[in-house]
């Protein structure tokens, strides 16, 4: 059984056959839809079904049951059932094609026990190399790579990085741990979909979980000394007072954001911490009762934007105006 499948924006239209994902059908048939792990994790290929029903062989982690109420899907993972008209409309600023490049060390330093600062010279030509909230791909010999998003606002060449150890990681806990300045390493930029959605102008929610502050901090850079920056909320969750690796940078930033709130939330606290506890997306919970007028950013670990995602759509908020990297 074959299905015909609609674009609402263009009109053009593919054809899937039984099995296939609306992406591999979109794919195979030149069609462009935004993607990026293709496993159903990221939400990077959320379309809207205007027409038309889809299934799942596993329901995607990275859509909420409320999400799909909503007449949202993953087309990396959803089958279709019936003819489809879909809307895979989200305004992205223009950027640079992904392209590769050999990147120079900067500097490498510990921030944290387990986080490491990683500065690489890009040389490019290209005028705006990447949107804050991106990332890249760092090559690896293998054939494989590994992605970490930009921590700094898009500057023609130099670009910061927070990179995790991750225990048995070969390249986190390996490669990365014994670069010095001066190595070169093949990369692939830009990727991803996460990015700030200037359109889109209401108070911002932004809320981190580990290194997710990175894309988080790109953006808020990019606004910084910005006199039509809106008003900022930053959650950044973390297990301990010896987590917060930028906490002490973080707070200067009141002075170059127009109103900003830095919120770090910590779920593993000793006894001297003053702050807030417990999951970070319930103190936003705590602290705001109607989310309809905000704009919400969220990177982090998979468990909280899911948590983050389900309980902000309870609390008024807009999937529309929800934007989301998920990472481990
Ligand atoms: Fe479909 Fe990531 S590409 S969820």
């Amino acid at each position: 059984m074959a299905y015909r499948i609609q674009l609402l924006e263009t009109a053009q239209t593919f054809i899937a056959q039984a099995g296939e994902s609306v992406l591999e059908a979109a794919l195979r048939q030149d069609q462009r839809l935004p993607h990026e792990c293709r496993f159903g994790g990221c939400g990077t290929c959320r379309i809207r079904l205007v027409e038309g029903a889809v299934r799942y062989d596993e329901f995607p982690p990275g859509l909420t049951p409320e999400e799909a109420a909503e007449g949202y899907a993953l087309a990396c993972q959803a089958q279709p059932e019936s003819d489809l008209v879909i809307s895979a409309a989200r305004h992205l600023p223009p950027c640079s094609e992904p392209a590769r490049h050999v990147a120079t060390v900067k500097a490498v330093r510990p921030l944290a026990e387990d986080v490491l600062h990683l500065a690489l010279e890009v040389p490019c030509e290209a005028e705006l190399l990447y949107r804050a909230g991106q990332y890249i791909n760092i090559l690896l010999p293998d054939g494989s790579h590994r992605s970490f998003s930009m921590a700094s606002r898009p500057h023609p060449q130099v670009l910061d990085f927070h990179i995790r150890r991750i225990p048995e990681g070969r390249f986190t806990s390996g490669d990365a741990a014994r670069l010095q300045p001066g190595d070169r390493l093949p990369v692939e930029l830009p990727h991803g979909t996460f990015c700030y959605h200037a359109e889109d102008y209401r108070p911002l929610i932004m809320v981190a979980t580990g290194t997710g502050l990175a894309p988080i901090k790109s953006i808020l850079e990019s606004l910084m000394d910005d006199e039509d920056c809106p008003p900022v909320s930053l959650y950044w969750g973390m297990r301990t007072e010896a987590d917060l690796y930028l906490h002490d940078e973080i707070q200067a930033w009141a002075g170059r954001l127009c109103d900003f709130r830095y919120v770090p939330v910590l779920s593993r606290a000793g006894a001297g911490w003053n702050g807030r506890r417990g999951h970070v997306q319930d103190a936003v919970l705590a602290d705001v009762d109607d989310l309809s007028e905000h704009a919400i950013y969220l990177c982090g670990s998979p468990a909280m934007i899911g948590d983050a995602k389900r309980a902000f759509l309870a609390r008024g908020a807009s999937i529309d105006q929800l934007y989301s990297d998920s990472f481990t």
